[in-house]
């Protein structure tokens, strides 16, 4: 009784060790780890029904869409993701005539489906542990360089043999920071098609203010559908190609939601850290972030001003803009976190546990005794490589036109026996590139970005060309821009396109000659051979620490069961649908409502203009099956799953395997979770089920759609 007191009361006490709300899990492992907690929560299903090998399961719903998660809701290979998910797809196929980001696009019968080149998706068939068969007789004491290689090839052979004779992919992933490896047996399609997508002002509404926040009105959901070869099988896009049939999909629920009922999530989530030492997370919080904030500041600010002028650089940068921006506030978001919860405090406090526990043990004390300070040691040698690199890649390389010229390399290097294959892979790149490029806007980015790295760098890593600059420009990096993009073949699609066309072996010295050329293979050389390698080495050496200190925690600090970082493999989370307390005195709920819309509702501002049929509706409440008890049209709930980036287009799934929506953020409080997790005021944000339905159905007219899924009242 006593000890079951103390366990409660330390639970009360420590929520980092007691809460079930942590973890994303590999959906192998629920029934020996999480099935019981799960149905603590209120889940009906067993472990079976969410991952079988044999029946079809759940998973069997669930799709890697580009790197968001997508699920299969009818029988006739209908996915729903996120709208930024499908943003580039539909950004792709709109042109200042067909506007499908302003207007939307709704495919009224299948043959009106756009096809998207490129795009796949792909299905986890099986997956299998394999930790054993690639660490077999590898010993502590090899050499990282003979251990990597061992490794490697081991993990290809499994790949090989295990989809032979199939039409089948697969893929080894290590785990646990390469203490375990698993094996993924994929199903990848490659005729996706586009159905249908809201307008911006409802897929994107709140855009970038509302991005990573809470209380949120985001419609963010888009519609494509899987086509298969008559067998069922993946297929390159063909006219006589038919719609897919899933192994399962998911029936979708009107039911609505309420506070504390069970929510699942499954998905594939991108990267976590969550095991890192404080010294890393020093160096994220103070060096790395700050950077990358910086840079992006000015580059979103130059970007902005020439969208807020015009209609086609607004179309050119929007997605590019987006994406941006996204990474941007998210880090400020961690950085604030880490700050608020004291996240290096936290972590200094768990290693200072840590040493205590191995210090009374010989054993441990021999194997870990130097990792923390081997830690420290290795991020004081790291900084400043890690400070070029992030200057690098977030200013220099960030410049359009720097790499669009550096990629000229390959054509230089192309085999005579390869060169025609490149020179068509070129000229539609070209094309895509020039689609969405402004010379003007990139011009202005390329002063200010050179000029950053130039004032924020270490002399000694500075490029050649900075000296140029000086001498030759008396420092001004506007007069050295106006050279570049005069004199360069690369700012003008027409002389690119011109050279692609005409091109023979004797002009290549075009390329060599070429100023953007030049210097992009100045700042690319300089990284590459000056920057990179010291780079590489060093954080080779922290895999290895890191790998060491990950097999220490899971050895020394028992109390914990441990997850596997994300590493864009399938997991599943799950947790409660609820609210959470902001600040000091503020409460927020857990869902919003169509109310909430014509609330935020601001005709001068892109980012809050409601569309007109939106409008309309909502007076009338004109909601058919889609209102909530209340008469409301819920629009978003938050859960305190744990998810991160990759985790866009996820099924929520309720406690008996119904879809009751489609996860899209998480608020900015909880973006520090990726790296120290606290799930105080951490949420996901889940655009409701019902909501996406409404719009399909009363607003876009697209009944059809509806017809296919499975309802449940
Ligand atoms: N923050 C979400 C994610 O990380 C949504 C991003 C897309 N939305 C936007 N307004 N940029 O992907
Ligand atoms: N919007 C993110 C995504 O694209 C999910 C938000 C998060 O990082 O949790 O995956």
């Amino acid at each position: 009784m006593k000890k079951i007191l103390a366990v409660f009361v330390y639970c009360l006490l420590s929520t980092a060790y007691c809460r079930a709300d942590e973890g994303m899990w590999i959906p192998t492992l629920l029934k020996s780890l999480n099935e019981s907690d799960m149905q603590k929560l209120g889940c009906k299903l067993t472990a079976e029904q969410i991952y079988s090998v044999n029946k079809s399961s759940l998973k069997d719903a669930v799709v890697n869409f580009g790197g968001c998660t997508g699920e299969m809701i009818s029988d006739q290979g209908l996915l729903i993701t996120n709208h930024h998910c499908g943003y580039g797809q539909i950004q792709s196929h709109s042109t200042i005539e067909h506007d499908y980001l302003t207007n939307g696009f709704w495919a009224n019968e299948k043959k009106e489906e756009l096809t998207c080149p490129g795009l796949t998706v792909s299905f986890v068939i099986r997956i299998v542990d394999v930790t054993s068969k690639v660490l077999e007789g590898v010993e502590a004491d090899l050499s990282e360089i003979k251990r990597d290689s061992v490794v490697k090839d081991r993990m290809k052979n499994i790949e090989k043999d295990s989809v032979a004779g199939t039409h089948f992919k697969a893929m080894v992933r290590q785990f646990y920071s390469g203490n375990e490896f698993y094996l993924f047996v994929l199903e990848i399609f490659t005729d996706v098609r586009m159905v249908g997508a809201p307008p911006e002002s409802i897929g994107n509404f709140g855009g970038d203010t509302d991005n990573w926040m809470w209380p949120r009105h985001t419609g963010d959901f888009s519609l494509f559908r899987i086509y298969s070869d008559k067998d069922n099988k993946p297929a390159d896009y063909s006219p006589d190609n038919v719609p897919f049939k899933p192994r399962h999909f998911l029936p979708v629920s009107l039911k609505g939601v309420s506070e504390n009922d069970f929510a699942m999530i499954f998905g594939f989530p991108g990267r976590t850290q969550e095991y890192l030492p404080s010294s890393a997370v020093e160096m994220i919080q103070k060096v790395s972030n700050p950077i990358k904030i910086k840079a992006r500041e000015k580059r979103l600010s130059i970007w902005r001003e020439d969208m807020n002028k015009s209609t086609e650089v607004r179309i050119q940068y929007s997605s590019k803009h987006a994406g941006v921006a996204n990474a941007y506030k998210k880090w400020t978001g961690e950085v604030a976190g880490l700050e608020r919860i004291n996240g290096i405090g936290m972590k200094q406090a768990q290693e200072k546990t840590f040493l205590e526990r191995i210090a009374k043990n010989p054993e441990w004390n021999k194997k870990y005794g130097s990792l923390l300070s081997d830690f420290s040691i290795a991020y004081i040698q790291i900084a400043p490589y890690q400070k070029a690199t992030d200057y690098f890649s977030e200013t220099v390389a960030a410049v359009e036109i720097i790499r669009y010229a550096n990629g000229y390399l390959q054509l230089l290097n192309a085999k005579p026996e390869d060169l025609a294959k490149k020179l068509e892979t070129f000229k539609t790149a070209a094309k895509s590139f020039f689609k969405d490029y402004n010379t003007l806007t990139d011009r202005k980015l390329f002063a200010a970005m050179l000029k950053m790295y130039y004032e924020e760098v270490d002399k000694v890593m500075h490029p050649e060309v900075f000296e140029t600059i000086q001498s030759k420009h008396k420092g001004n990096f506007e007069k050295y821009a106006d050279e570049i993009y005069e004199r360069s073949m690369f700012a003008s699609e027409v002389k690119v396109i011109e050279f692609l066309n005409g091109y023979t072996a004797e002009r290549t010295k075009d390329i060599e000659k070429d100023p953007a050329y030049i210097l992009a293979r100045n700042v690319f050389g300089f990284y590459e051979t000056q920057i990179k390698p010291q780079y590489t080495l060093l954080t080779d050496g922290l895999n290895k620490l890191n790998r060491e200190y990950m097999a220490a925690q899971r050895e020394v600090m028992t109390e914990k069961k441990y997850y596997p970082d994300a590493n864009s493999t399938m997991r599943v989370a799950f947790g409660k649908i609820n609210g959470y307390d902001g600040k000091d005195g503020v409460r927020f709920t857990f869902s919003t409502t169509l109310d909430g819309i014509m609330e935020k509702e601001d005709s001068t501002d892109s980012e809050f203009v409601v569309p007109k049929k939106l409008k309309e509706l909502y007076l009338k409440k004109d909601y058919g099956q889609y209102a909530g008890k209340d008469g409301k049209v819920c629009v978003a709930f938050t859960t305190n799953s744990h998810t991160t980036g990759g985790n866009s287009g996820s099924p929520l799934i309720d406690a008996e395997g119904n879809l009751i929506g489609v996860n899209f953020d998480r608020n900015w409080e909880g973006t520090a979770n990726d790296i120290k997790y606290n799930s105080e005021r951490g949420r996901n944000i889940v655009l409701d089920i019902r909501y996406a339905l409404f719009v399909i159905d009363k607003f876009a007219g697209a009944t059809n759609l509806i017809k296919e899924m499975k309802i449940i009242q």
